[in-house]
């Protein structure tokens, strides 16, 4: 049975990716500071899948905890999710922003390459197109023009992933750009819980619906859009973390390359939708008002899934609904 090390593993994408691992028959080595999480994530993936995890609470900036694992596991690959994902708190902490989401995974390069152990999927985000040129947006439309440095940061660590493939063809890496990962496992036990009040749309509108937060702010109705809102490629968190599964089979049977997926659905639903869509799902009302626009975001940004599906065989399947009836049955069972 092939070791996979997950860092960041008990964080909201790293759950649902270590029981979709689970259920495909890896082994789970995890790697987490629980700065942004908390050990009951993973005691809940051991309630869903019945299978033990073996856990490493540190920080992948600490080069001794990554000896540590490597020697003591027979890692044949890494799933690496440990960052900071705050975009508004990047501004104002660039510092510990490029220290954790860029200095961390240069560590852990330097330990996989030591131990000869040279297959890796890095955790990317869209947010790397910038303000795209087109939609959807394809894997080689432009990179660069990252608004803050969260998304800098992502993107610093593809330019070095990219070298390090140059430097060495062994290395065998996919990196996956996330569109918006929304939603929960239908067990509800494992999900986003963010910290303080949501900067995300969908956690947002979950503690609307709760009664913890007044009303939605629609950041701007003024986009050249369909109904004048963003409009955003939403994906359920399951179908995200299934893509881990299909890239890791890919490397597997490739052994050796570079390759950069979109994972997303290719369809783009606007701020509107969604709250109807969620209202609609979950019979539920959600008051919301038409505030000013967010300064750094775009209009629209939805993904070309083509790559994904010809070379993964990665479709996303589940629908909106789901994604808003899954949202709303973690914030029940979470309050
Ligand atoms: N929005 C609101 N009100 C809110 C929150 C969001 O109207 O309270 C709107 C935004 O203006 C945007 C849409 O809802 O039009 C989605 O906003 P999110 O903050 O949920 O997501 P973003 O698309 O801004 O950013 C997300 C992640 C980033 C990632 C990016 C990739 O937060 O980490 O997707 O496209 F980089």
């Amino acid at each position: 049975m092939q070791k996979i090390l997950v860092t960041g593993g008990a964080g909201y994408i790293g759950t649902h990716t270590c029981v979709e691992l689970q259920n495909a028959g890896y082994d789970i080595v995890v790697l987490d500071n629980f700065s942004n999480s908390k050990p009951d994530a993973l005691e809940n993936v051991k309630k869903i899948t019945g299978k033990e995890i073996k856990l490493y609470e540190g920080n992948m900036i600490d080069r001794n905890i990554l000896e540590k694992i490597f020697t003591e596991n027979e890692i044949s690959a890494v799933i690496d999710f440990a960052a900071y994902k705050a975009v508004g708190e990047s501004v104002q902490k660039p510092v510990e922003y490029y220290t954790n989401n860029v200095s961390t995974v240069l560590v852990l390069l330097d330990e996989m390459k030591k131990h000869n152990v040279k297959t890796l999927v890095f955790s990317s985000s869209a947010t790397v197109y910038g303000d795209p040129e087109f939609v959807p947006i394809t894997e080689d439309s432009k990179v660069g023009g990252t608004t803050n440095p969260y998304g800098t940061s992502k993107l610093m660590v593809e330019n070095i992933l990219q070298d390090l493939y140059k430097s060495d063809n062994e290395w065998n890496i996919a990196i996956l750009r996330y569109f918006n990962p929304i939603g929960a496992h239908e067990s509800g036990l494992i999900g986003e819980s963010p910290n303080g009040i949501p900067a995300n749309l969908m956690p947002y509108i979950q503690k609307v619906a709760a009664g913890k937060l007044e009303q939605l702010s629609v950041f701007g109705d003024d986009y050249d859009t369909k109904d004048g809102t963003g409009v955003r490629d939403y994906i359920h968190v399951v179908d995200l973390a299934k893509g881990h599964v299909k890239a890791l089979e890919k490397l597997n049977k490739d052994g050796k390359g570079m390759h950069i997926y979109n994972l997303g659905t290719g369809t783009g639903y606007s701020v509107l939708d969604m709250v109807k869509a969620f209202e609609k799902a979950n019979n539920i009302t959600i008051p919301y008002k038409i505030a000013p626009r967010r300064p750094g975001d775009i209009a629209q940004c939805y993904a070309d899934p083509k790559k994904a599906k010809e070379e993964l065989g990665f479709v996303a399947t589940k629908t909106l609904e789901d994604m808003c009836k899954d949202a709303w049955n973690f914030e029940k069972n979470n309050k």
